[in-house]
């Protein structure tokens, strides 16, 4: 059986990509099989896996909008052991080009859906909006979304829309959208304000916050150029622990054993 969570916030640059690409290496690393699905027409997944997004031939695009079988065109990483469903620019042009069309807010569901049970977990990036492409994201995130929060100044700045968003698409469409949880990103120690922002994430969303943290760390932010995930450009930074963790905390919380622990 398929866990499919999609990441959403509509804010811009809270580190939703990064943790897709990062929660999705170490999910593998831990012995699962994982696809990561581009969303975002930015392709910045795309790129932070070291896929050119302007060579890529078939994209999400063609998945949403001709309905193409995405098993031909996903492309496997054999080093991370991790599959991607790529974006390209062309994903741009989906948000006007889907407005007409027929189960439009459903394509990418459908997509996934002929997938059959090939994964045991499908990670969604989403583009910071809450347009056409993020609401299929929501719809196909069957088993809820994952809301990554920077612990910054106006961290909890539109996530009132968003709570907002999630509870019109679950009374129209898709009634068994949840909130999978909440994880906190960029966390600085040595400050109040990110320790602040903990606790009011916690008050905001209850019960629903990760005990993982991400930390602020350069090597997180240096990553994609090489387009590696931090667990194999800097296994042994904090950055990679916290992924890591934040992997075995998910994997706990969905029942699932580890036989092995990683080498
Ligand atoms: N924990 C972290 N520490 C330091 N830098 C980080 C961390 N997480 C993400 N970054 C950096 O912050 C920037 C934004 O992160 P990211 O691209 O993951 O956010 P996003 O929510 O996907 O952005 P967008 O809304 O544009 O898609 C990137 O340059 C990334 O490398
Ligand atoms: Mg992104």
């Amino acid at each position: 059986m398929t866990r499919i969570y999609t990441l959403v916030n509509q804010k811009g640059g809270v580190g939703k990509t990064t943790t897709a690409i990062n929660l999705a290496a170490y999910l593998a690393k831990l012995g699962q099989r994982v696809l990561v699905v581009d969303l975002d027409p930015q392709a910045n997944a795309t790129s932070c896996l070291g896929v050119d997004k302007h060579g890529v031939q078939s994209s999400t695009y063609e998945a949403i909008i001709n309905e193409d079988a995405p098993a031909g065109f996903i492309l496997f990483n054999e080093r991370l052991q991790l599959s991607l469903l790529p974006s390209s620019p062309a994903l741009a042009g989906a948000e006007v080009e889907l407005v007409d069309e027929p189960g439009r807010e459903f394509r990418l569901k459908n997509a996934l859906d002929s997938l059959d049970d090939k994964y045991d977990y499908i990670l969604i990036d989403c583009p910071p909006s809450l347009g056409l492409l993020t609401v299929n994201g929501l719809i196909a995130a069957k088993d809820g979304v994952l809301i990554p929060v920077q612990c910054e100044y106006l961290a909890l700045e539109g996530l009132g829309e968003l709570t907002r968003t999630i509870q019109r698409v679950r009374s129209a469409l898709f009634p068994a959208l949840q909130v999978r949880g909440v994880i906190l990103t960029m966390f600085d120690g040595r400050t109040l304000l990110s320790q602040d922002v903990v606790a009011e994430v916690h008050k905001y969303f209850p019960e629903k916050v990760f005990d993982t943290i991400i930390p602020r760390s350069v090597r997180l932010a240096e990553a994609p150029s090489y387009g590696l995930p931090v667990s194999s450009y800097a296994p042994g930074s904090n950055a990679a622990k916290s992924y890591e963790l934040l992997a075995r905390e998910l994997l706990k919380n969905d029942g699932i054993m580890l036989a092995e622990s990683m080498e």
